[in-house]
Order: C-alpha cells, then structure tokens, then sequence
C-alpha cells in the first residue's frame, strides 16, 4: 500500500507551527510515519508473495481477448456536485470516513488497499456491531460498516488486470462497496515500482486495461472511477485522459492537480484542470462527473476552487486528515481535541478499529487551539459548552496518547470512558452518522447540492 503525502501531513505541520514543539516530538512523529510506510510494504509483499503463483481465470491474455461489450454501469452514485473525502492510505480506515460522512462528506474513498492483500482475505460480519472485515492471519486489511454502504468507494492499487479482476469481483461480491476506483496517481516508490499508482500514468494502455478488467468484475450498479495526476503537458494529459474516456468504463474521474513529480508542499495548479475539463466537454458533452483535488483545506476552500474552475465536485485529504469537520460547509472547523478526537476514538472502540491505525490516525489530527489545518483558517469555534481549548490542554492529550498502548489508554487520554462507550448500542453510535447521510440524501433528491447542505450537528 501506499501514500503520497507525509512531509506536509497535518500533524507535522501542526507540530512546526506550534511554539511548544520540540524536536523529540517531531522525530517521534517522523518515525511513526517510516515505520508505517515499512509496515505497509511488508504487508503488500507478503500478500504477493502468498498468492504469486495461482493460475487464475479469467488471466490477463483472456481478458485482453474478450471482446464482448463492456457492461454499461447503472450506477446511480451522485459524484457531482459534492464535496468528498479523497482516499489516504492507514488514515481513511472506517472512522475516519464515518465522522466525515457525519460531517458533511457527500461519499467517501477507501485507502488505497492492492488487489494481492484484499483477493484470499477473510469476509466476516460481526452480529452485534455489523462491521464487515476483510482480513488476513488476524490483521484487518479493510473495514465496512452497512452505514456507509451507499456512499464508500473502495479504492483499488493494481497494475494487472486479472489480479484486478479477482480483487474487485471478491471485493463486491456481498455488496458492501457503492464503488470501486483505481489509483493512478500515487508516486511512492514502492507503489510507482509494480507499475501501480502513477506508474499507470506512464502506461495508459495497461491502465486501461485494468479498468475495463474492474468493470467486466464489478456488478453494474457499482460505479467504476479513477484518479489521475496531471502529466507534464497539456498535450499528454489531454491524450491520457481521451484515452480513459474512450474506454468507457468510468462514472467519475479525479485529478489531483500536480504532476507526479510535484511535492506535496508545491501548490497544486486547479488553473490546469481547463485543459481536462475541455476534453470532457468533448468526449461526453460534460457529462462525465469530475472531481478537481488538492489544497482543499476545507468547505469554503472547497467552494472557492469550485468557482475558480466552474467544476462542482473536489475532493480532500489532508484537511480531513486533520480534522474531520473540515467537511461542515458553513459551521466553521471544530476542536480536535475536545470534540473530533474524542467522536473518533468512540467510532474506533465500537467497531474495533486496530490499535496500530487508532494511535497513527490520532496522532496525524491537528491538535490545534487556534485554528484548523486550513492555512487560512478562521480561529476553532469553542467546544459547544466547553471553553476554548488551552495551550496546555493539548501538551497534556499529545503527551496521553503518546503514552497510550492500546485503544482504552488512547480512549482515556481523551477523557472517554472505554467501558462506557462499548456498552452504548452501535445504532446509538451510528445515529448521527446515519442522519447526516439521510438530511444529505434529501437535500439530493430537493436537488440540491450536498455541498451546500445545510449545518451538521456541531458535536
Ligand atoms: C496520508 C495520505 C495518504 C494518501 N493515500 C492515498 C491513497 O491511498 N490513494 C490515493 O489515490 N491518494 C492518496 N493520497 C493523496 C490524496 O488522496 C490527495 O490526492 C493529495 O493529498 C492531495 O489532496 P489534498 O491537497 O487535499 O491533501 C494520500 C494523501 C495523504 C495525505
């Protein structure tokens, strides 16, 4: 697995920003994220490793072959207009998406997970929580919870069709995904050299034929997408994207506005996507969904690149990795540590999320008195009833969960009782996360825009 950004991530930023940093607790945090990035590989190698020599059907060439017509998706997912949660690798686990939901996200990308570590996953459903698990000698490889089922997009790494094929037919085989999507655009070493990620944008053709391999799998109704960068021209990207229209398999394309050799820290070029939005325009007469992506650091952010490029859906990642109520549209960002935090760590002890992804996805949260991870943010609204959050409060929780050893301790440092939230009945949990997807169901069938919806409930 993967992930693009780590220099620029939230926490760290959060960290380089805040007088009270020290050196110990940016290496502890860089280490995390080396560490991360080592478990990842080793988990994608030994997936790989488990499954390399099974004589699979159909296999690339009889895929290649088959010439029958596609199948036309029937996916009704509404990808535009909408403000959506971008996939992250490790941080897009199902807390994440589900308070993103709650806070406003129209739909919800998965981590990039690769078709070896889901394909000969086990599928299991909890009876008391409804949690769907795929995992693998014990370790969660990707959660789902029924809640979220109409909004998830599962997001694939793959640069083979036919492994492409057994991932997505294993993973919608039980209907627990709305979509699936391709990573294009990842430009991490160990993805780029399987061909996966952006190793796909230097080959279109296979590209291409791994999408149509996803979408020969998946049933109809489970929209096909993917998501791309920017080549270095205008040419080659107009060329690239003409070449995934014509394949006719994609309900929605993203682009992450740079180019793959672009530091997260560069500015993204939102001026650029007018060169793809002139091939949609040509190829489908605007029809197909687009979603613009990078340096969305929140809703009104959201809404300012959706006027500057006339395109209606974007898609963010480090905002909501921060925090998640980056998504409320007119509410302002929230306190990480006194309500964000403290709604994840419920979400986490719930629907037994892994110890290992509650303490990195905590960490990588803005803990933040001030302002949210937006560099033009406006100042935290209060917690509701609570005062602002001090200084010295977030020494304290950073200090807590630095400590912490499990999800209880990390459950504690943010003053939640673990004990009491596991008795609490998961429908209890998943009530406003299920309200919100309702109120945003029905502002869609007012047509209006999610986007624009109207405020979710502060805490
Ligand atoms: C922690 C992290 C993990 C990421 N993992 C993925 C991934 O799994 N798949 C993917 O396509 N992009 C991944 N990305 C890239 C984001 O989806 C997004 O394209 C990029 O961060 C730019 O959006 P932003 O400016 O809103 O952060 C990741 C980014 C971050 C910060």
């Amino acid at each position: 697995m993967s992930a693009e950004v780590h220099s620029a991530a939230p926490a760290k930023r959060a960290l380089d920003e805040d007088p009270d940093h020290d050196a110990v607790a940016a290496e502890r945090h860089a280490a995390m994220k080396r560490q991360a990035n080592e478990e990842e590989k080793q988990m994608v190698e030994a997936s790989a490793s488990k499954v390399k020599h099974v004589d699979i059907h159909p296999n690339d060439e009889e895929l290649r072959a088959d010439t029958s017509p596609l199948p036309k998706s029937t996916s009704t997912l509404q990808f535009s207009p909408g403000l959506h949660l971008a996939p992250m690798v490790r941080i897009g686990s199902l807390p994440t998406r589900l308070l993103s939901l709650r806070y406003g996200a129209d739909l919800v990308w998965s981590p990039e997970i690769v078709d070896r570590a889901i394909f000969g996953c086990d599928r299991t459903v909890d009876e008391k929580s409804g949690l769907v698990a795929f995992s693998r000698e014990g370790k969660h490889i990707f959660t789902t919870h029924p809640v979220e089922r109409q909004r998830v997009i599962f997001q694939l790494g793959s640069a083979s069709p036919q492994w492409a094929y057994q991932a997505i037919s294993f993973v919608t085989a039980n209907d627990d995904v709305a979509g699936v999507d391709l990573n294009c655009g990842c430009p991490k070493p160990f993805s780029t050299i399987g061909g996966m990620g952006a190793g796909l944008l230097s080959t279109p053709d296979l590209l291409c034929d791994v999408l149509r391999a996803m979408r020969r799998a998946a049933p109809a109704h489970v929209s096909v997408s993917c998501k791309i960068r920017l080549l270095p021209t205008k040419e080659a990207t107009q060329a690239l994207v003409r070449q995934i229209i014509r394949t006719g398999t994609i309900d929605a394309l993203t682009v992450h506005c740079r180019t793959k050799d672009m530091r997260p820290r560069q500015p993204a070029l939102p001026h650029r996507l007018q060169e793809v939005i002139d091939v949609v325009q040509e190829e489908t007469a605007g029809e197909l969904p687009l979603i613009l992506n990078g340096d969305a650091w929140d809703a009104p952010e959201a809404r300012r690149l959706m006027k500057q490029t006339g395109v209606q859906a974007v898609m963010m990642a480090r905002g909501p990795e921060g925090n998640a109520s980056s998504f409320r549209s007119d509410g302002g960002v929230l306190s990480v540590a006194s309500v964000v935090a403290p709604q994840w760590v419920r979400l986490a002890l719930s629907l037994d999320n892994q110890p290992g992804n509650t303490k990195y996805c905590l960490n990588s949260m803005a803990f933040k008195a001030t302002s949210s991870v937006s560099p033009n943010a406006k100042p935290l609204q209060p917690p509701p009833g609570l005062p602002r959050d001090t200084k010295q409060k977030m020494v304290e929780i950073r200090q807590g969960l630095a400590k912490s050893k499990t999800v209880e301790d990390l459950a504690r440092a943010l003053g939640v009782d673990p004990d009491e939230q596991k008795k609490i009945p998961i429908d209890e949990v998943l009530r406003e996360v299920r309200e919100a997807i309702e109120r945003s169901s029905s502002s869609k069938e007012g047509n209006d825009s999610g986007t624009e919806m109207s405020e979710k409930p502060a805490a």
